[in-house]
Parts: C-alpha cells; sequence; structure tokens
C-alpha cells in the first residue's frame, strides 16, 4: 500500500539524514524530525507543489479530466504539485482526490482539506458576530468543536476560521464573520474558537485545524467598502487590529490567512513587515500562511507586482507560505529561484511550516483518518450537533428594548399576527457563509412560532424583500415598489392582541463583498413597520440582520425590539423560546449600533479629543444634526429580569489592581448578566480611549440573589504599546468601571504606583 510506501520513506530518510553530520536537524521535536527528512527528499518543484492551493476542480464522480483547466490541474496533483485543495467536500470526494496524492505522486505527500468552516459545516450555528453576543466562551468554544465534528466527517481537516478582524464600521459587509469591534471581547473569542476547533489534540480525527484571518487590517477598509484600502497608524495596528491575532497565535492556531487589502501602500499579501517581520519574527510562529482567494494575483490590480512572475516573487519573499488560486507560485517560483530572486530557503521554510501541520494532524499516518462513510452519515445533523446550534441560538439573542414588559408573550389566548419576509424564510437565517447547509434548511419563525399551541398564529408576508435572485453569488436587487400584500398584513395585525414582526436583512446581504452605504431596514421593510404602527402598537419587532443597523424610529416607537441576528438551523425555534420567555435573553452587543450611518465609525473605546463637550458654544467635537451618543452601546443588552450593581471597590495589591462589586437580580426571574470592567488610563504617553473592557464574567443569579463578582487586572493589563511599537505600562491614575454596559457610570479612581 501506498501508506506503508510514504512511511517506509519517512523512516528510511529519517534515519539517513541522522546520519549526515551536516544536517541542521532544527529540534528534537520529533515531528520537526521527520519533516525534515520528507524534505530531503523532495525536488525544488514538490516544495513548490506543497505552497500550491488549488480549488476543487472537477466533479470527482465524473469521468477524469482530459482537457483545460481540470485537467492541468490533475496533471499536476499526480506529479505531487499540489499541496492543498479546498471546496473538495463529503468523504467520497475527498478520498478521490487525496487517493491521487497519495498513490499517484512520486512521494504520496497527502493532501490538507480546506473548507470556510465559519458558522458550522451542514449544520449551521449562529453567524459569528452572533455567537460573539452571547460573550459565552464555553458556549463559543463548544460551536466550534461541534463544527469541527462535523467538518471532520465529511472529509475535512482545515477550516479556514476564526475570522478576527476587528471592525468598528457596520457598512463592511463581513462584520458577520468576526466578533466585533472590541480587541479583548475578540481576543477572548478568537482563543475559544481556536480551541474549539483545534481541541487539545490536532491529531483527533474529530478535530481540524484553524486559521486566523485576514491578517491584517481587512476590517478597517476605507468606507466600508470591502476590499478597499487600509490606511492606519501603529497605535491602531498594534493596540487595536493586532490582539486577537497575537491571541489566536498564543492559543497555537496553526495557520493564517492574509488579507486583500493593503495596509499603508502595500499589499498585506506583499508585505514583509507584518508576515516576517511581526508574525514570524517578533511572534516566533511556526504554522504557514495561506493567501486570500487570489490575493498574490491581485498585487497586479493593486499596482504593487508588475506581473504574476513579479506578484510570485514579492508574496513568497514576504513570508506568504501557500498561494490559493492565484497559479503564481506553481507557475513561477522554479524560474525565480533559479534566477535568485527567492531562495531556495524561504521555499524550503515554507514547505517545512505546511508538512509540519499534515505531520500534526496525523496525515502522514493515516491520509484517509477524515475519510470514514459510516462516522460521516453518523455525525452530520446528529441530535448533538443540532441540540449545540440551538442552544448556541438562545444564547446570542439580545434583548434591546423591552417596554410595559410586551415580553415574554403569553402563552395561551392571545391573536398573535406575524409579519415580514423573513419570518417565513427557511435561508436567510443560514447566514452567509454555510456553503455546505442545505437551502432551505432552517426553522423558521413561523415554524418556531407553531410549536406554541394554546395562541392563535396569523401569518402575512406583508411585502417581498426582493425582486430577483437572493441566492450566492448574485446583486441583491431590492423590492422597492410592490407594495401588493401590505393589506393582508394590515388586516390581521388590526385583529391581532400582539405583533410580531420580523424585519431585516436576507442571509446573503452581509459577508463578503456586501458592503452597504445605508445601514436601515432595507425595501419596503421601514414602510412596512411604519404602516403596521399605524393600525397597532402592540408589535414586538424581532430583527434578522448580520450587522448592526439604524433602527432608531423602531427604538423611538416600537415597545420591544429583539436582535436575533442569522441564527442558523434552529433559529426560528431559538427565537419562539425567547419570545414566550422558555429562555431568558442575556446577550450583549459586541459592536455598536449606530443612530445614522453618518456616526460610522463608531465604537466606544473612542478617543477623548481636545474638545469633548458638551459646550453652550459650537466649538466641540460633535454634529450639527446628529448625537454623539449611539443608538445602542457596545455591551448593552436586556434581560426578562434585572440587574443592579453596588459596592465598587477597588484596590491596589501586589502591583494588580483588585476589583470587587455586587450585583443583585432585582427581578422575579433567574436570568444571567455579562459584569464587565473597563478600564481608562487618565494620563499617557499616548493618548488612551475613554474606556477599554479589560474583563467580564457570566454569572447566573436566582430570583433576588446577590453575588460579589471580583476580577484582577495585573500590570500587563494596564499597559499599551506607544508609537515605538514598544509595550509599556505607566504609572498614575486609572479609572476603573463595572456595569451591564459600556456606559456604565459606576467608576472609582485608583493610583498605580
Ligand atoms: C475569503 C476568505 C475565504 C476564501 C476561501 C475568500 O474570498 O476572503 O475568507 O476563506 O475566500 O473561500
Amino acid at each position: 500500500m501506498r501508506k506503508i510506501l510514504i512511511l517506509s520513506l519517512v523512516t528510511i530518510s529519517f534515519l539517513s539524514c541522522n546520519q549526515q553530520t551536516t544536517k541542521k536537524i532544527k529540534s528534537s521535536n520529533p515531528i520537526e524530525q521527520k519533516v525534515d527528512s520528507v524534505l530531503n527528499l523532495m525536488t525544488l518543484e514538490e516544495k513548490i507543489g506543497q505552497m500550491n492551493q488549488y480549488n476543487g476542480f472537477w466533479d470527482v464522480t465524473g469521468p477524469v479530466p482530459s482537457a483545460g483547466d481540470a485537467a492541468k490541474k490533475y496533471e499536476h496533483l499526480k506529479r505531487g504539485w499540489v499541496g492543498s485543495m479546498l471546496n473538495v467536500r463529503g468523504v467520497e470526494n475527498i478520498r478521490k482526490v487525496q487517493k491521487i496524492a497519495v498513490e499517484d505522486s512520486r512521494l504520496g505527500i497527502p493532501l490538507i482539506i480546506g473548507f470556510d468552516v465559519i458558522h458550522g459545516y451542514e449544520t449551521q450555528s449562529p453567524i459569528p458576530l452572533a455567537e460573539s453576543a452571547s460573550w459565552d466562551l464555553e458556549a463559543i468554544k463548544k460551536s466550534a468543536q461541534m463544527a469541527a465534528k462535523e467538518a471532520s466527517a465529511a472529509g475535512i481537516n482545515w477550516t479556514f476560521a476564526p475570522m478576527v478582524d476587528i471592525s468598528r464600521d457596520a457598512r463592511w459587509g463581513r462584520v458577520m464573520e468576526g466578533a466585533g469591534e472590541d480587541p479583548y471581547l475578540g481576543s477572548q473569542i478568537g482563543i475559544a474558537r481556536v480551541k474549539g476547533f483545534q481541541g487539545k489534540d490536532l491529531s483527533d480525527p474529530h478535530t481540524i485545524a484553524a486559521c486566523a484571518k485576514h491578517f491584517t487590517a481587512y476590517g478597517f477598509a476605507e468606507s466600508g467598502k470591502d476590499y478597499n484600502t487600509a490606511d492606519i497608524g501603529l497605535s491602531t495596528l498594534y493596540n487595536t487590529i493586532l490582539p486577537p491575532f497575537k491571541s489566536a497565535h498564543e492559543a497555537g492556531v496553526k495557520t493564517f490567512m492574509n488579507s486583500f487589502n493593503e495596509l499603508n501602500g502595500i499589499p498585506a499579501t506583499g508585505d514583509k513587515f507584518l508576515q516576517r517581520d511581526i508574525l514570524k519574527g517578533e511572534w516566533n510562529y511556526e504554522g504557514f500562511v495561506v493567501s486570500d482567494w487570489g490575493s498574490i494575483m491581485e498585487m497586479i490590480d493593486h499596482g504593487y507586482a508588475e506581473n504574476k512572475n513579479h506578484a510570485a516573487e514579492l508574496a513568497a519573499n514576504a513570508g506568504s507560505d501557500m498561494d490559493m488560486e492565484s497559479y503564481a507560485y506553481v507557475n513561477e517560483l522554479a524560474s525565480l529561484v533559479k534566477e535568485g530572486k527567492v531562495s531556495e530557503e524561504v521555499i524550503t521554510d515554507a514547505a517545512r511550516r505546511i508538512l509540519k501541520v499534515k505531520f500534526e494532524l496525523g496525515l502522514f499516518d493515516d491520509p484517509y483518518k477524515y475519510c470514514n462513510v459510516e462516522r460521516e452519515k453518523e455525525v452530520i445533523g446528529s441530535k448533538e450537533i443540532i441540540d449545540a446550534a440551538l442552544d448556541m441560538a438562545k444564547k446570542s439573542i439580545v434583548l434591546l428594548k423591552n417596554e410595559d414588559n410586551i415580553l415574554p408573550l403569553k402563552k395561551n389566548g392571545q391573536k398573535i399576527a406575524l409579519i415580514g419576509a423573513l419570518a417565513s424564510d427557511k435561508n436567510s437565517p443560514l447566514g452567509n457563509w454555510r456553503i455546505a447547509a442545505k437551502d432551505d434548511s432552517a426553522v423558521s419563525v413561523f415554524e418556531g412560532m407553531k410549536a406554541y399551541v394554546g395562541n392563535e398564529l396569523n401569518y402575512a408576508e406583508g411585502a417581498t424583500l426582493y425582486a430577483g435572485k437572493t441566492n450566492f453569488p448574485s446583486e441583491l436587487v431590492l423590492n422597492t415598489t410592490d407594495k401588493s400584500k401590505f393589506q393582508e398584513a394590515i388586516n390581521i395585525a388590526k385583529k391581532a392582541d400582539v405583533v410580531v414582526m420580523v424585519l431585516g436583512e436576507v442571509g446573503y446581504q452581509s459577508g463578503e463583498a456586501r458592503s452597504r452605504a445605508k445601514l436601515d431596514l432595507p425595501g419596503l421593510q421601514q414602510e412596512l413597520l411604519e404602516t403596521i404602527f399605524k393600525v397597532n402598537k402592540n408589535i414586538v419587532l424581532v430583527l434578522n440582520n448580520g450587522r448592526p443597523l439604524t433602527i432608531t424610529w423602531a427604538d423611538e416607537n416600537i415597545p420591544a425590539i429583539v436582535e436575533a441576528w442569522q441564527l442558523g438551523s434552529q433559529a426560528g425555534n431559538a427565537i419562539a423560546q425567547v419570545l414566550y420567555g422558555d429562555y431568558n435573553p442575556s446577550g450583549k452587543l459586541p459592536m455598536t449600533f449606530p443612530r445614522s450611518v453618518g456616526q460610522v465609525p463608531i465604537y466606544y473605546n473612542y478617543k477623548n479629543t481636545g474638545r469633548p463637550g458638551p459646550k453652550k458654544e459650537v466649538f466641540w467635537s460633535h454634529y450639527q444634526d446628529e448625537s454623539n451618543k449611539p443608538l445602542y452601546p457596545f455591551g448593552y443588552g436586556l434581560s426578562y429580569t434585572s440587574f443592579e450593581y453596588k459596592n465598587l471597590k477597588t484596590k491596589v495589591e501586589l502591583g494588580n489592581i483588585k476589583i470587587s462589586v455586587d450585583v443583585t437580580n432585582t427581578g422575579i426571574l433567574k436570568g444571567k448578566e455579562v459584569v464587565q470592567l473597563y478600564i481608562r488610563d487618565l494620563v499617557a504617553s499616548v493618548t488612551r480611549p475613554v474606556r477599554e473592557l479589560k474583563g467580564f464574567e457570566l454569572v447566573e443569579f436566582n430570583p433576588s440573589e446577590t453575588k460579589t463578582v471580583t476580577f484582577e487586572l495585573t500590570k500587563d493589563e494596564l499597559g499599551f504599546y506607544n508609537n515605538q511599537r514598544k509595550f509599556v505600562v505607566e504609572r498614575g491614575e486609572f479609572q476603573i468601571f463595572v456595569g451591564g454596559s459600556s456606559d456604565t457610570t459606576l467608576k472609582n479612581t485608583v493610583e498605580y504606583k
């Protein structure tokens, strides 16, 4: 068998390299020795082959391709010129491509199989922004663990997740894929996801390699327009953008992906400062960096590379180890080495990094270890995975408003009017990045609410959302004219005790290339909401969306608002359980909601400026026509119960700041609260934000229960990077804030000496 051949080659060569006194064995780690022994057998072209990643290239169940691009890729696979494939899925298909790599190529090096397992594989959990609203690190870790379990059962062993890009701009469609605006929360969530995907042992067949992306500053695209330029200073880079990447690295993430954007004039893919100096230098990262899709080639359009040959040279020298679909490395690198423009050490280093991850995954021991048909059938869509998706969905919901306790809904004797195209939509809750999910497989809100049979439930669409196709990757065309379905909705609303309106964005309205210049309810939905409000004010607005929206009118007029994002396969059940009070919501916003688009970028950890105001005269930092305040601040979210914070105590002990606060559940229901800790460094050599999240604790309380919640801040947690890229901790006064939102006013001041 071929597998045996590889193994014996590895062993023989390991022995022979041990006999070579000149050969440098980098460490006594057996995996690194095995990697070296394989490298020893490889030609230059085979090493370059490891750096080449192809998209799934032919219907692997069909005949072998004999012409065109697919035939070329097939030929490259047989020659050992492909290190990885993406978007091949399903055990049967993956076994077939793996078999070509393992049995037909000279050395039989197995492929690493990548896929965007962003929030689940076939079963979808909530979109990452929604999960982040739970602030529940255990649940988030479990969600990634379940995604890894399902994806690995389908043959996948590498996910392009987590996306740890911080973003302060809701116009950017990819905010749905991240953890929001804050570097501390983003770091904690990134760590949880890496640990969930990779587990304790990467060779366990239920775990997969993770990928911290997109390195870097992709979330700072100017004007929120995807792929756009980022131009930022060192302070923002080091204190806001890099921390989640560094944390993911420290949590052991096996791979990084670079990004499409340029940063300060250099495309990230060709940026040596980012990849070699910071990542592989300062951080000593030993995994590999994959380019983003075609991003090596795109350096030509950026105006940075003359042609593909030049692009390959720039990217390889800058530290991009694997080429995703640019065909630049496979076609250009060998000649670049011969011309001396790229050194063979660069190639060997990249191949070493890639082979190391393959060894860690155990692919050299058994290239088919993820290809078990029985496991695939058993695990995909199993009860364990569906239950976890439901649990995560409930934890992700944020209650934004609940006047006069209109929620939870009574379970009996009520007439409920359910209105909105999204209420019966079984596709949108799956969100974007749900490639392996079956279309229309989510539980809709309508279905979820039908399970509560004590009430009369009537449904009307109200307004069709889109005039054309809403599937991937069509450009969405909004319905802005057809109001023919309004009347039916008005009719059922008039007769109802409570109206539940499900409004927002379709699943493909956020995600890659889905930037928006407006953040309102798209199409006719705002008009529909106002029309229904005229006939029945008792409205519960359920939002389904992939980003913060400017729902200022709704906040002023609608008594109850529930932020339900795109919650995945179990969305409708989760929403119904929250609406009916079977689950008490505890989510908190991971991103600020603006009042109007003109406020964007808007974020809680802004700088004070020299003219903070408010002042009587006009000369302070503000808008003439809009408040400085957000609609809902970062960290905000209500519960069906209420919490009171008292007795904030702070003291400096042994160089650390000890903080305690008494939190009481003042309501009559059991509930959970995210207790948040913020600091403000009042005077520093580089100005610091007005607030910075430094800790949080998710605590459950019985009715009337008081708990003392404690935090301890170490010296390092008070520090920051200055403009010389040096981490400094400076003495002086710090304000300490504790509360249930970033706008908490409960504070103490401590002197840190
Ligand atoms: C995205 C990446 C993704 C890759 C592979 C790109 O367009 O930016 O995040 O992992 O495609 O699907």
